[in-house]
């Protein structure tokens, strides 16, 4: 994959070729892996507050949406053109009228707006490889987590055959040594699920 499509993987830009063909190929699949790493999580807390980052085109939203009936879950999009294609998803804009689902354009390192200790669940597929630097966003996901809360983000092997200035975090080793000096109590490297393009990796971390 040359380096416009990578960067464009890493968040789509409205208007633009590349920026189509890499939402056409993110949204391709109907989002299998990510809704499978939805089905394995366990989450038992009542009405829980989640946060999501990098949503792309919603599959796994939809899913926790469904699968957990959220107080409140915050998508964090930095893509306009991914953000349109949700706020105009017909179930997607009914919870945003009742205020349980907010998405933001911000920066996933920076996230004020969601209080210390507030969130049951960080879950982001197919994010982590562009979060740079690391540490800021680790250190931003542990602020808002609940003691008890847990971060799950999705990997897959393919990242490390993309390009590497793009695709910065692809050493899952390296990625859970991060969390751990982020303050994550936990932080695992789960057995490996799906095949073919669906594989994927789940690195689960927790707060104590
Ligand atoms: C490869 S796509 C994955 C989309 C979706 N999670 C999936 O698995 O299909 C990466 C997504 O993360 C978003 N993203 C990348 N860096 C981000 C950041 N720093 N803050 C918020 N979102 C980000 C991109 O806009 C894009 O939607």
């Amino acid at each position: 994959m040359g380096a416009s499509l990578a960067k464009q993987m890493r968040s789509p830009e409205p208007g633009t070729c590349m920026g189509w063909m890499a939402q056409k190929i993110m949204s391709s699949g109907s989002g299998v892996d990510s809704v499978d790493a939805v089905s394995v999580l366990k989450l038992e807390v009542e009405a829980p507050t989640i946060v999501e980052l990098g949503p792309g085109a919603g599959y796994a939203m939809r899913s926790m949406i469904s699968s957990f009936s959220p107080s409140r879950f915050y998508g964090i999009e930095i893509s306009d053109a991914f953000r349109k294609g949700l706020s105009e998803d017909a179930e997607l804009k009914e919870l945003i009228e009742k205020k349980v689902l907010s998405l933001h354009g911000d920066d996933a390192k920076d996230l004020g707006f969601i209080p210390d200790n507030s969130v049951d669940l960080i879950f982001a597929h197919n994010v982590i490889y562009f979060l740079d630097p690391l540490d800021v966003y680790l250190k931003e996901a542990y602020r808002i987590l609940k003691p008890g809360g847990q971060a799950v983000f999705g990997v897959k092997q393919v990242a490390q055959a993309m390009d590497q200035s793009i695709y910065i975090n692809t050493d899952w080793d390296v990625c859970l040594e991060e969390m751990k000096k982020a303050g994550f109590e936990t932080a695992e490297q789960k057995e490996p699920r799906l095949e073919g393009a669906a594989a994927y990796i789940p690195l689960v971390c927790t707060k104590k």
